[in-house]
């Protein structure tokens, strides 16, 4: 059995997890999972995170505003994110970011909302957790802008934007997505990422690794996605688990 499972990145608000959160939740420290980082889309989740966080020893929050859910921005969000952010199990500021892929007509509100929360984030000296969908030109802007510390979550990016990224010293994460069998460039990145710098995630409840794709993502599906990098860089899913539990306490400063 592995261990030392540090899913960087899920959604354990989501209505999928409604019926049965703390059953498999609680079920996580004996099945090997170390850390997972609860990650907010808006006030709300933001907060839901920061209490699941209070409850289970192993759960962190990031809290922040996710560039598709701009519309639930009202005046003084940033305020209560702010406060959130104070709660010592939140560790990060996220998921922020950009999204090109669904939506490209708010992109105006998107970049003003990603800005303003990176100069939050250094302000508060927190890392930032990156949504970049189709976006890699301007995100890579902004954050050559602001240099804040983090992770660019779910990278879909190049062989040459991943590198930008490392040079700007953030982190890379990858997860299920690279178990997909027309995942290339996702493949092509896990292999050039230096040890020290690489996450494993789920998004859960979303993006599922293959033999489960279609099903309700957990972390407990994190191994799947150990066991391809592992394949890809030439080790074994528990040194790629050793390592990105390693890493991941690094940057969210998690002792
Ligand atoms: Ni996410």
């Amino acid at each position: 059995m592995y261990h030392n499972i540090f899913d960087s990145h899920a959604h354990y608000d989501d209505e999928r997890f409604e019926s049965d959160r703390h059953e498999l939740l609680s079920s996580f420290p004996e099945k090997g999972v170390s850390g997972v980082i609860c990650c907010g889309v808006d006030v709300p989740t933001s907060e839901f995170s920061v209490q699941l966080s209070k409850k289970y020893d192993f759960i962190y929050s990031a809290v922040g505003f996710h560039p598709l859910d701009h519309r639930d921005f009202y005046d003084g969000a940033f305020e209560d994110i702010k406060k959130l952010a104070a709660d010592e199990k939140c560790v990060a500021i996220g998921e922020v970011g950009l999204d090109y892929h669904y939506e490209k007509d708010s992109r105006d509100i998107q970049l003003k909302l990603l800005e303003e929360q990176l100069i939050l984030a250094n302000e508060l000296s927190l890392p930032v957790i990156i949504h970049d969908r189709e976006a890699h030109e301007d995100t890579l802007n902004l954050l050559k802008k602001h240099k804040p510390r983090g992770v660019v979550h779910c990278f879909s990016g190049s062989v040459e934007v991943a590198r930008e990224v490392l040079k700007l010293g953030m982190y890379i994460g990858l997860g299920g997505a690279v178990t997909f069998k027309n995942a290339v460039k996702p493949c092509e990145v896990a292999k050039i990422v230096p040890d020290d710098r690489l996450l494993v995630e789920t998004d859960a409840p979303y993006m599922t690794p293959v033999p489960f794709r279609g099903q309700r993502c957990t972390s407990l599906h994190i191994p799947y996605t150990a066991e391809k990098l592992a394949e890809l860089r030439g080790m074994t899913a528990q040194e790629i688990l050793d390592m990105t539990d390693r890493n991941s306490r690094t940057l969210f400063r998690i002792r």
